[in-house]
C-alpha cells in the first residue's frame, strides 16, 4: 500500500521484451519499463529463443531497477505480485515467474500468474477507466488471433481462433520476403501508407460462412507466389502496394469477423488487442465498422499494444480481487488454455 493505494508489481517475459511495471488500483500505471531485445534478434529475422531467455536474465535487474525508481515505490510497498506464466517461449517465462516468485516469497507477499492473452485484453483496461465486462475483444498479436467472449474479468469463452499462422506472424513473414526487416508489422502498416491497395488484390478467407475462426497462410501464400511469379516473369515488384494490399486483405477479415461476432453474441463493446492492434488501418477499420453497427469501440495506445508488464499486472489485480491466488509452485508453460 502506498497513500493508502493497493500497489501491484508485475513481469512479462514471453517472448522477446523484459518489462516490469508497477500500478495502483490495478488500472493507473505508475511505471512500465519495456526492454525490447528487437535489435539483438533483428540479425536472425526473428526471436531466437535461447538468446531471448539469456537477455531476459541479464536485463532484468536493470529493468526492476528502473521500473522501481520511476515509480518511486520500494518492494515493502508491493501488495501483489502478477508475471505471465504462459503461453510463450518456455525459457524466456521461466525467467520471469522465477523472479516473481523469489520477489513474493522474500516479502512475503501474493502472487498471481496470468495467462498472456487476459495481460492482452486487460492493456484496454488501464486507459478506459469505463470498460468492464462483459464485451468482445480482438486478440491480434504475433501469436495468436482469438475472438473472445469476456464474460467477467475472469471468464472468457474462445469464439474463434486462427488454424494456422497468427496475423501478426503473417505480417512478419510477408514483411521478410519483401526484404522490409524485423518485426514485419510496424514495417508493412509504414510501407503500405506510400501503396495502393487496389493495385494488386489478395484472397480474403472466410472460410465457411458462419466460422469465427481465421486463416492467414493462404493469403500469405499468395503473396509469396506473386513475388516468386513476378521475379520470374523479371517484372518489377512495388513493395508498398504489395504492402498496401495484404494489409487490407487481412485487415478486412479481421474487422468482418470481430462485427460477426458481436452480431452473434449481442456484445455491445469490442476491444481490439495484441501487438497487431497497433496497425494503423486495422484501428481505422475497426473504429468505422462499430460506429457503422452501434457498438463501441476500444483500442489501448501502441505502447500498451504490444508486450508489456503493464497489462499483466492490470490482469493479475482482476484475479486476486476475484481470489485467485499461486503460490512459490508456480510453473511456466508454453501452451496454456485461457477457458480457467
Ligand atoms: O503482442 P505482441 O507484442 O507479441 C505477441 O504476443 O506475439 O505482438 C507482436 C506482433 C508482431 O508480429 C508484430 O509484427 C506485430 O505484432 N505488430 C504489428 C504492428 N506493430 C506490431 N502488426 C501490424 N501493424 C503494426 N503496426
Ligand atoms: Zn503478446
Amino acid at each position: 500500500m502506498k497513500n493508502g493505494k493497493f500497489i501491484t508489481m508485475a513481469i512479462e517475459t514471453s517472448c522477446d521484451e523484459t518489462s516490469v511495471a508497477f500500478l495502483e488500483e490495478g488500472r493507473t500505471i505508475l511505471s512500465n519499463v519495456i526492454s525490447s531485445q528487437i535489435e539483438i534478434h533483428q540479425a536472425y529475422g526473428g526471436v531466437v529463443p535461447e538468446i531471448a531467455s539469456r537477455h531476459h536474465l541479464t536485463n532484468m535487474g536493470h529493468v526492476i531497477n528502473r521500473a522501481i525508481e520511476e515509480a518511486g515505490i520500494s518492494l515493502k510497498e508491493v501488495d501483489l505480485f502478477g508475471v505471465t506464466y504462459g503461453p510463450g517461449l518456455i525459457g524466456a517465462l521461466l525467467i520471469g515467474v522465477a523472479t516473481a516468485k523469489a520477489l513474493a516469497f522474500s516479502v512475503g507477499k501474493p502472487l498471481v500468474g496470468v495467462h498472456h492473452i487476459q495481460g492482452h485484453i486487460s492493456s484496454n483496461y488501464i486507459e478506459n477507466k469505463e470498460l468492464e465486462p462483459p464485451f468482445l475483444a480482438m486478440v491480434v498479436s504475433g501469436g495468436h488471433t482469438h475472438i473472445i467472449d469476456v464474460k467477467g474479468y475472469n471468464e472468457f469463452v474462445v469464439l474463434g481462433q486462427t488454424r494456422d499462422d497468427a496475423a501478426g506472424e503473417a505480417f512478419d513473414k510477408v514483411a521478410r520476403v519483401l526484404g522490409l526487416g524485423y518485426p514485419g508489422g510496424p514495417l508493412i502498416d509504414r510501407a503500405a501508407r506510400q501503396g495502393n491497395p487496389d493495385a494488386i488484390k489478395f484472397k480474403r478467407v472466410y472460410l465457411d460462412k458462419d466460422s469465427l475462426d481465421f486463416s492467414f497462410s493462404g493469403t500469405k501464400t499468395e503473396v509469396l507466389n506473386y513475388i516468386n511469379n513476378q521475379k520470374q516473369k523479371g517484372q518489377q515488384i512495388i513493395i508498398e502496394d504489395v504492402a498496401a494490399g495484404f494489409q487490407d486483405a487481412v485487415t478486412d477479415v479481421i474487422t468482418d469477423k470481430a462485427i460477426k461476432a458481436a452480431l452473434k453474441t449481442g456484445r455491445k463493446s469490442i476491444a481490439l488487442a495484441g501487438g497487431v492492434a497497433a496497425n494503423s488501418l486495422l484501428r481505422m477499420k475497426m473504429e468505422k465498422a462499430c460506429g457503422d453497427n452501434g457498438i463501441a469501440f476500444f483500442s489501448p495506445s501502441n505502447i500498451l499494444c504490444t508486450d508489456n508488464a503493464a497489462m499483466i499486472g492490470c490482469a493479475a489485480y482482476y484475479k486476486y480481487k476475484e481470489g485467485f491466488e499461486d503460490n512459490i509452485y508456480l510453473e511456466a508453460y508454453a501452451t496454456l488454455s485461457l477457458e480457467i
